[in-house]
């Protein structure tokens, strides 16, 4: 049974399988109604079992579609609303919904609710963010590089901002993909030191540059993300928006990476806090590639994980 916990915890071959599948599924599509099913139909018969513990717009829309769009079906389920959120184990709720489905997407807080879900659960599990990493969201990430710019090995990113979840997926990405990444913040907002170690591990060049024009000198990509995430207690809104202003991504900041820099946002964006409308409006951005691409490469993961 194959997991999609993490992007450290997957092999570089199946990493880029699956990168590889989702732009042959994009490309098989290509002019077909969006609702259609693929030519395709490998999730026939199946069921699949979409949780969130947390909001979502990308995430639950961009899984329900794609399994709809491989035949399968969908069932969306909120924590607070299951027995999950009311006391039941996660371990016997992992046992009781392996009797259903063959599926198990999990939105959640915590990275050891998901990793007790994977240990229970008979039937695959995907990472659809937890307060340590966000996968699904990387690997559409990388697709959309790629489709801009050709190979993502060798280039260079910097991250502006705070050094988070999806920070951390990156650095694991950088690791596994061979690109290097610049940290760009403030100290106290410092990347996990545990995917710092794994990207370097692997051979990434990964650094830290306090003054962000400097740390996006020649940049192949500029990403940030939102100053506050969703499991960042509200009280610290003001103090990281005084830390964080500096690193807002601009158009100073933009000219100083390679004419032809792409700037990414996993979005929900907080327009002209962590970037300005002109950068996320502009002609480099890619922000709304990187949302439609959640599609495809999620398509890819669940491909992967049932071995269809
Ligand atoms: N990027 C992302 O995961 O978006 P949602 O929170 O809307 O799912």
């Amino acid at each position: 049974m194959k997991h999609f916990l993490d992007i450290h915890k997957t092999t570089r071959g199946e990493l880029r399988a699956m990168i590889d599948q989702a732009r042959r599924m994009k490309d098989a599509r290509d002019g077909r109604p969006k609702g259609m099913a693929d030519d395709e139909t490998p999730l026939a018969g199946r069921m699949v079992a979409l949780i969130f513990e947390k909001p979502s717009t990308r995430t639950r829309v961009s899984f329900d579609v794609g399994i709809r769009q491989m035949g399968g079906q969908t069932m969306v389920l909120s924590g607070k609303e299951m027995q999950l959120g009311h006391g039941e184990s996660i371990a016997d709720t992992a046992r009781v919904l392996s009797r259903y489905v063959d599926l198990i997407m999990l939105r959640t807080f915590e990275e050891a609710t998901l990793l007790e879900m994977a240990e229970h659960a008979t039937v695959p599990v995907v990472n659809g963010l937890t307060d340590a990493s966000h996968p699904c969201q990387i690997m559409a990430d990388i697709v959309t590089y790629e489709e801009h710019r050709g190979a993502i090995a060798g280039r260079r990113f910097v991250w502006s901002g705070d050094g988070n979840n999806v920070c951390s997926s990156w650095l694991h990405a950088a690791g596994q993909f061979g690109f290097d990444l610049t940290f760009t913040g403030p100290e106290t907002l410092d990347p996990d030191p545990g995917a710092v170690a794994f990207a370097r591990s692997r051979g990434s060049n990964v650094t830290i540059e306090r003054d962000p024009v400097r740390a996006a000198d020649g940049a192949d990509a500029i990403v940030t993300d939102t100053w506050v995430s969703m499991h960042d207690p509200e009280s610290a809104r003001e103090r990281r928006h005084n830390q964080l202003r500096p690193y807002q991504v601009d158009a100073r900041m933009m000219a100083a990476g390679k004419p032809d820099a792409l700037f990414m946002h996993c979005l929900p964006a907080h327009r002209n806090e962590e970037a300005t409308s002109e950068v996320m409006d502009g002609p480099q951005s890619v922000i709304f590639d990187e949302s439609e691409n959640r599609l495809h490469a999620q398509k890819a993961i669940v491909r992967w994980c049932l071995g269809v």
